[in-house]
């Protein structure tokens, strides 16, 4: 079964076909960045509009990439929510358009969903059960997964989710957007004793997280020391420093609570390579080891859509005509 999937929930937008046997044919991805980055963050609208502009030229490219015709597509996945109501609508819109023009199922993926799955797409895949790390710039969870559509969110983020506290913290520090990588560039050159933040949530039993002090931590210590280089580079360490501890203490914890061994990180904050490394000593303490998706499929994509989409397809999933995108939805 040859799966194509959309994915336009925020600033990417990212079109694959999936082969359920031969595994994925071709993807392609264009990034927002250049559109957003004079206003330090994604603007909505301009975001829906370049979904509009992309994706079927877009659509051209992977289907010539895979060398298929569109008459080879045996389903259509897309995004159908959490995210930008606007962005979801262009990708939900054009994937249901298509399916109903070509005579094939559509199935709407759930984004989580899609990064939960992302590490799937990789040649040495984990097997069911494991426990996640989703880590992105809307959601912080960590969720037991027993088989596709079996999650239980074992904790999440009670206010900023951590992709959303890089990206603060990067503001701040007048690092820009999109600020996740900016902050660990930064803090790649930053003296890691200078500074030490708090580990918020960890000295209590549970498995929530709570990020939003940390940004205003970071801003205390910008007030107080001055925004020289150095001391961008130090806080940006410091920062970090503070996000990899904290997810790493939880993740422990949920493998000593499962009492399972297999973690895969997902989320655009696991392409960060401080927190790939401790979560894979935190694996390797707990008996087992992590896998996460490269780094180009960490952050979104069309390939995560794509695969988690002709899993439910295969399991008979597929959605009525009317075109449907949730800006919320629970996973
Ligand atoms: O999964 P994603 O592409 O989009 C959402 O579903 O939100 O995640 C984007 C988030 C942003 O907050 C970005 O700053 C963060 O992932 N991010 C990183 C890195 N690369 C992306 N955070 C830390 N280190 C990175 N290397
Ligand atoms: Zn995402």
């Amino acid at each position: 079964m040859l799966v194509l999937g959309i994915e336009t929930s925020c600033d990417e937008t990212g079109l694959a076909l999936y082969d359920s046997e031969t595994g994925l044919r071709a993807h392609v991805l264009h990034s927002q960045v250049a559109v957003h980055a004079e206003y330090g963050g994604v603007v909505p609208e301009l975001a829906s509009r370049d979904h509009v502009r992309k994706t079927l030229p877009l659509l051209r490219q992977v289907l010539d990439e895979a060398g298929a015709r569109p008459g080879a597509v045996d389903g259509v996945a897309y995004t159908a929510g959490p995210g930008l109501i606007g962005a979801l609508l262009v990708g939900a819109s054009i994937g249901r358009s298509l399916a109903w023009a070509w005579g094939v199922p559509a199935v709407a993926v759930h984004h989580m969903e899609g990064h939960l799955l992302a590490p799937m797409l990789e040649p040495d895949p984990p097997a069911f059960p494991f426990v996640a790390l989703l880590v992105s710039g809307g959601h912080t969870q960590l969720v037991r997964v027993d088989g596709v559509g079996h999650y239980r969110i074992l904790g999440e983020s009670l206010d900023d989710a951590a992709g959303e506290a890089f990206d603060k913290t990067a503001k701040l520090l007048g690092l820009g957007y999109p600020g996740g990588p900016a902050v660990a560039r930064e803090a790649e050159r930053g003296d890691p004793e200078r500074f030490r933040f708090p580990r918020p949530m960890t000295d209590r039993p549970g498995l929530d997280f709570s990020f939003s002090g940390l940004k205003t931590f970071a801003l205390n210590t910008l007030q107080e020391v001055g925004a020289d280089a150095r001391s961008r580079a130090d806080i940006s360490r410091a920062f970090q420093d503070a996000v990899v501890d904290t997810l790493a203490i939880k993740c422990r914890r949920a493998l000593q609570e499962t009492g399972l061994q297999r973690l895969v990180i997902a989320g655009g904050v696991g392409a960060n390579t401080a927190l790939r490394e401790r979560l894979a000593v935190i694996a390797a303490e707990a008996g087992g080891r992590v896998y996460y998706p490269r780094p180009l499929f960490c952050t979104d994509n069309g390939a995560m859509i794509a695969y988690a989409g002709s899993v439910r397809l295969a399991a008979g999933q597929h959605e009525p005509l009317a075109i449907e995108a949730r800006a919320r939805w629970p996973m």
